[in-house]
């Protein structure tokens, strides 16, 4: 099962994950840092320290990707060390992307920057976080001056992670930073995102006329439980509005979908919008990353409403399982799902480059007394998710390129260190790395640019 020729293989991580260092050269405190301290937290006692070290490690995890023969690495640039209480520039802090970048390419391996996942500097959380209005212009700000210091060798940048993480599950659920529960905060959140991911386009094209420009979405199928049932049925479109068509609407078309807006209007989510914001949403867009984990299946037969839920004006929708295995999230495998969100992008959008920026799987992993990783299951889980990335190419989709999540084990958000995601096992003891054996097995894919064992269910 071959990949179309220059396939980009990579892996990816993101800076709170994994960078650890919280305090080292001027980098200032962001909503995670905090949301980690409150009492009781969500996040039980785990905090950003010392993650995997990769701030000081960095030179040996570049290393250690380019004798796994990775061709490019997705990070995130942390905003609260460019710009710690989101005004002035911090350069120590930008040194470090600096230095990371060109032991990148030194290693031929493309850097692949993202500029928020999810770390907004906290003075900006105190003065309204993405619920106010001047929090896209500050991002534009932090953008501008990374593009400037990396734009003459970075030329991949993606603008947002995951916007309805940030929106939904930081301002209406509560369960990431910032931790509020406000309905019309999340939906001016997501406004004000999508707003800050085209203002930072335009600056990041203003800063280096080489920019390739993306932008990376949750994109989830969204399947009602009984198609047959209205109640499941109407359930289906508004979390397919929320999760989906919300964000995809608006960049392609510079419009949001109507019954969405309908579902919304109790909250005032179009009081946010201005003449001319659609406009710079809807900025031209190089390519879209697409990140996958899993379906959504939905009912919406009347039950409880959830308190902190994120789906705003449809609390009392319920994802019932399937009985199909499930990660250590507790997601259910559901490969065939990737296919479909890429074959949604290319049938229902204007044809773009496709990138799968994130898709892996948690498992415990343990690292066995003959020192080796063995995760047959995160490398049948990665093996069934590249055929269905390779049957969305065979029917049409312009599939470029893959990231697995994550390179290596890290802070998994809600979860803390709970939860391994990575291909290399990291030991946060001593910061040992060991690639496990799914890690052997995708350097192989990528130097062949193909699939070529079929590894047993
Ligand atoms: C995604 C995030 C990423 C990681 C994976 C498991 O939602 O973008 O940082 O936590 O989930």
């Amino acid at each position: 099962m071959r990949f179309p020729e220059g396939f980009l293989w990579g892996a990816a991580t993101a800076a709170f994950q994994v960078e650890g260092a919280t305090t080292a050269d001027g980098r200032g405190r962001s909503i995670w840092d905090e949301f980690c301290e409150v009492p009781g937290a969500v996040v039980g006692g785990h905090t950003g320290e010392p993650a995997a070290d990769h701030y000081r490690r960095f030179d040996e995890d570049v290393r250690l990707m380019a004798d796994l023969g990775l061709q490019a690495y997705r990070f995130s640039v942390a905003w609260p060390r460019v710009r710690p209480d989101g005004g002035l520039v911090n350069k120590a802090g930008l040194d470090f992307y600096d230095r990371l970048v060109d032991r990148l390419l030194a290693a031929g391996i493309e850097p692949w920057p993202t500029l928020y996942h999810w770390d907004l500097p906290q003075p900006l959380e105190e003065r309204g976080g993405w619920a106010a209005r001047a929090t896209p212009y500050r991002f534009a700000d932090f953008a501008a001056s990374t593009a400037e210091a990396l734009g003459d060798r970075v030329r991949h940048w993606t603008t947002l992670n995951e916007p309805w993480c940030s929106a939904f599950l930081g301002y209406a659920a509560g369960v990431h930073a910032p931790g509020r529960r406000d309905p019309r905060a999340a939906v001016a959140a997501v406004h004000h995102l999508l707003l800050g991911h085209g203002l930072a386009a335009e600056v990041i094209r203003a800063a280096s006329a080489r920019a390739e420009v993306g932008i990376t979405l949750n994109l989830y199928p969204v399947i009602p439980a009984d198609p047959d049932d209205p109640a499941d049925v109407d359930a289906a479109r508004r979390v397919d509005g929320l999760q989906n068509r919300i964000f995809l609407e608006p960049l392609f078309h510079g419009r949001y979908p109507d019954d969405v807006v309908e579902d919304l209007a109790p909250y005032g989510f179009t009081a946010h919008v201005r003449d001319g914001d659609l406009d710079a949403v809807a900025a031209p867009l190089d390519r879209l990353g697409v990140n996958y984990y899993a379906e959504h299946h939905v009912s919406g037969r009347p039950g409880p409403a959830v308190a902190g839920s994120p789906w705003v004006g449809a609390e009392h929708v319920t994802f019932p399982g399937r009985g199909l295995p499930r990660t250590d999230m507790g997601w259910e495998v559901e490969p065939s799902g990737l296919t479909e969100v890429l074959l949604r992008v290319h049938r229902d959008y204007p044809p773009i480059p496709l990138y799968v920026t994130e898709n892996g799987a948690a498992y415990r992993d343990a690292v066995a007394p003959d020192g080796a990783v063995r995760d047959p299951e995160r490398l049948g889980y990665l093996e069934s998710h590249l055929r269905a990335a390779h049957a969305a190419i065979e029917a049409g989709a312009d599939l470029r390129g893959y990231f697995a999540w994550s390179l290596m084990d890290n802070f998994e958000w809600a979860e803390g260190y709970a939860k391994r995601f990575g291909i290399v096992h990291v030991d946060y003891a001593t910061q040992v790395r060991t690639p496990k054996m799914s890690a052997m097995w995708y350097s192989q894919v990528a130097k062949d640019n193909a699939l070529a064992t079929v590894v047993a269910p």
